[in-house]
């Protein structure tokens, strides 16, 4: 951690979570809490909640929550350190030098050295665009059809060619950066002759990271040339594989789908249309670290990829990460075009939002493409390919669903329904293995007994817990019962014997709690659970019962899991005392 815990707390606390998040979520008050959509997960009924007592959000719908801290570092994929940096800024503290060491200070400043190189640069290539040295690229982006507004918004300029004291390398040099920082940030080629500029004469597209920071350049020639494209190299800052053109954008979208496509300008001319939920992967091929990144934002992607061979087989590769990704796969038909790019130019936004709705399941798509791939004249293939899609079929745990698709495709391809429907019976008779997670299960396993079990028990230890932090005097009923050891979660026995402090000094502050253990987003958003489960509707002796009956299944759960691995006899009459201890107990009121 970068800095002392007391700077952290009080940059928690002068910055008010409701003020925060009022900033980017509308919200509609309900009680002692707000709710609104959830900005985190596509949904249609608001289960995101505020709550100023607690001073912690917490979506009902997809489980995130926590402190002020955690909203901003999950809604601008902040670091922790960045997060606290920009929630100081924001109410006007001096943020303090950190305490990283030397080695993490030096990384630190050269990524904030090229972050500045490449904001200037952009802003150096945007002025050429608009001066007369730019002119014929200003024109030919222009003519692309791209508007001033569009230009703007995605920061497109012109690498111009100019007098070597007028050059981008004498424009960063006057600014203060050494050869070694110009060097590092792969915008020169530095050589015995002498430095030169890695683009020129092109119309230049700034990439930005999902921060909205320039962190490498892609560079087009105007017309005919080669390469058509040139981009930057990697940088410490720059990664391809795990970098996605338009997605400072899209990731505000929440369409509930993203569009992916090839290229720069496809994205640019969808952005321009209207369609800001699209994305590409740019010179290199879409991967598995593209996937894990699209996952943060979606579960469903549309593939907008050229309908030419090239793009066929590079969405046929796309497929199966995503699949693995768990993501949800449509693809788009863009012919006769190219290209989204030339389909809008062509036909305009209109029919292409028509062809978003027409987008086929991707298991057509693959169908499609291995149909290409035979040759259907020969009875040999004929029989092979019949084969292949039986078992692509089968991948349909739905029965009604794999009829579905199992009509639509033999009518599709002229198969006889029959005589599919049988291979697939022959099929799955042999022993071909459905997937694992689509396995029907009838009887719940011993293991998933235990699954059952676990989950009541830590359930009751959320409840108790958001119980005590929403009323501290509660606190002195069970002092004597329950400990934090009798959470079995060691998370939730951490958070506990810091409930327990505070409850005893009347006040629980969970966004404070919260602070101790961010870092890690996923942890947080199980302590943000911790402090916000829905407790019992039940009123007066009800709620006694209630109550009590959670105490009992905590401190029940707790020693049973105590029982487990006690071997010392000490342990065991503890055990035993508590035992005791607890059939005794009793609560009469919650006052
Ligand atoms: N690409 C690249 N280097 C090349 C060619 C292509 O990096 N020499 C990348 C670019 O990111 C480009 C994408 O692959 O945007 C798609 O290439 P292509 O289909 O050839 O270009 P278009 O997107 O159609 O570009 P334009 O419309 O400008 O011709
Ligand atoms: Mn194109």
């Amino acid at each position: 951690m970068r800095w002392n815990e007391d700077f952290i707390e009080e940059v928690r606390v002068r910055n008010d979570i409701l003020d925060v998040v009022s900033g980017y979520v509308r919200l509609k008050r309900n009680g002692g809490s707000y709710f609104g959509l959830c900005p985190f997960h596509n949904e249609k009924t608001p289960s995101f909640s505020v709550t100023p007592s607690k001073q912690m959000f917490y979506c009902f719908g997809c489980h995130r929550g926590g402190n002020v801290i955690n909203f901003v570092m999950e809604y601008e994929n902040y670091t922790f350190s960045e997060a606290v940096a920009h929630l100081a800024e924001r109410v006007g503290m001096q943020v303090p030098e950190n305490e990283s060491t030397s080695a993490e200070r030096a990384a630190d400043y050269l990524k904030q050295r090229l972050l500045e190189i490449y904001k200037k640069t952009g802003q150096f290539y945007y002025r050429a665009l608009h001066s007369p040295v730019g002119k014929k690229g200003y024109e030919y982006l222009r003519g692309r059809g791209l508007t001033d507004e569009t230009i703007r918004r995605f920061g497109l300029g012109y690498a111009p060619v100019l007098p070597k004291d007028q050059s981008l390398y004498a424009y960063l040099k006057n600014e203060g950066y050494t050869d070694d920082e110009l060097k590092k940030s792969a915008l020169f080629r530095f050589t015995e002759k002498g430095v030169s500029e890695f683009f020129w004469n092109r119309v230049m597209f700034p990439i930005l990271n999902e921060r909205n920071k320039a962190i490498a350049f892609g560079g087009r020639v105007m017309g005919d040339g080669e390469p058509k494209y040139l981009n930057s190299q990697e940088t410490v800052v720059f990664e391809k594989s795990r970098t996605l053109y338009g997605l400072h954008e899209a990731r505000r979208a929440r369409e509930g789908y993203l569009l992916l496509c090839e290229g720069y300008m496809d994205v640019i001319s969808l952005h321009q249309a209207g369609f800001n939920n699209s994305v590409a992967a740019l010179g290199t091929a879409f991967n598995e670290r593209h996937c894990m990144i699209l996952r943060r934002y979606t579960n469903e992607v549309i593939l907008t990829f050229d309908s030419d061979g090239a793009g066929q087989d590079a969405a046929k590769r796309a497929i199966p990460f995503l699949k693995d990704a768990g993501i949800m796969i449509r693809v788009l038909d863009m012919k006769p075009y190219k290209d989204p790019d030339e389909f809008i130019k062509n036909l305009g936004a209109d029919a292409f939002r028509e062809r978003i709705k027409n987008a086929k399941n991707s298991f057509l798509f693959e169908i499609d493409m291995m149909r290409k791939a035979a040759d259907l004249s020969d009875p040999a293939k004929k029989t092979q390919f019949e084969k292949s899609v039986a078992t692509k079929l089968m991948e349909f745990s739905d029965e009604l669903e794999r009829n579905n698709y199992t009509e639509a495709v033999c009518r599709e391809f002229s198969i006889d329904i029959g005589s599919m429907k049988r291979t697939i019976a022959s099929m799955a008779a042999q022993g071909y293995k459905v997937p694992e997670q689509t396995k029907p299960v009838s009887h719940p396993s011993r293991s998933q007994r235990e699954e059952e079990a676990r989950e009541k028990a830590l359930n009751a230890q959320k409840v108790l817990l958001t119980w005590i932090s929403e009323k501290p005097s509660l606190y002195a009923k069970i002092e004597d019962l329950i400990t934090a050891e009798d959470f079995t979660d060691p998370i939730y026995a951490k958070v506990a014997a810091e409930v327990f402090t505070q409850a005893k000094n009347g006040e629980v502050q969970p966004a404070q709690i919260m602070s101790r253990f961010t870092g890690e987003t996923e942890n947080a958003n199980r302590i943000a659970e911790l402090f916000n489960t829905k407790l019992e509707h039940a009123e007066g002796s009800d709620l006694v019962r209630a109550f009590e009956e959670v105490v009992r299944r905590v401190k029940e759960d707790g020693l049973n899991n105590l029982a487990k691995t006690a071997t010392s006899v000490s342990v065991i009459q503890s055990i035993m005392k508590q035992r005791s201890r607890l059939a005794k107990w009793k609560c009469d009121t919650l006052e």
